[in-house]
């Protein structure tokens, strides 16, 4: 989808009230907002799946998403995403596959950015570049806490 005039202002509303929103030069704004699509999502839509290649960054304006790591029964939520948060970061700082799957949880809209626009303005800018290494950083040792926490009750069985 294309985006409208009404539609570049709701971005801008959504990153305003993102904290490293004040850190965006105007021309990286002007970038990011010719840079921003928006896609619908509706509820048990798998926005990403484990496993694959990742392209895109999404940031949520309404809705939200549920994180969830492959189980070999039951895959395991690990994270509720909502409006202003954003997921799809990690496979596209580190060019590994898709850390864990993303399902929408409640109907809702997201932007999403191309690998090559988020590379070029968020990853080049150095104040929001580093935030999105400290997320990816917690992000990874919530993750690996949970496997190895899940890793040391089946052993204890
Ligand atoms: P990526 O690996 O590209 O695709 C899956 C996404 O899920 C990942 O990027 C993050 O954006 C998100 N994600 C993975 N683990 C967590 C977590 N523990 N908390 C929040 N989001 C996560």
């Amino acid at each position: 989808m294309s985006l409208s005039q009404s539609d570049k202002d709701s971005i801008k509303t959504v990153l305003e009230k993102l904290d490293w929103f004040a850190h965006l030069q105007p021309s990286e704004l002007n970038a990011l907002l010719l840079g921003f699509d928006k896609a619908n999502m509706v509820k048990d839509e798998i926005m990403i799946t484990e496993g694959k290649t990742g392209e895109i960054f999404y940031i949520i304006s309404t809705g939200a998403v549920g994180v969830f790591l492959k189980r070999k029964l039951i895959d395991q939520q690990v994270a509720t995403l909502g409006p202003g948060e954003f997921f799809g970061e990690m496979s596209l700082i580190s060019d590994e596959p898709r850390s864990a799957s993303v399902i929408c949880l409640e109907d809702g809209l997201v932007f999403t950015l191309l690998r090559s626009t988020f590379r070029k303005v968020i990853m080049s800018n150095p104040f929001i570049g580093d935030m999105m290494r400290k997320a990816v950083a917690t992000r990874r040792s919530e993750n690996r806490a949970i496997e190895f926490s899940e890793m040391m009750g089946k052993g204890m069985k």
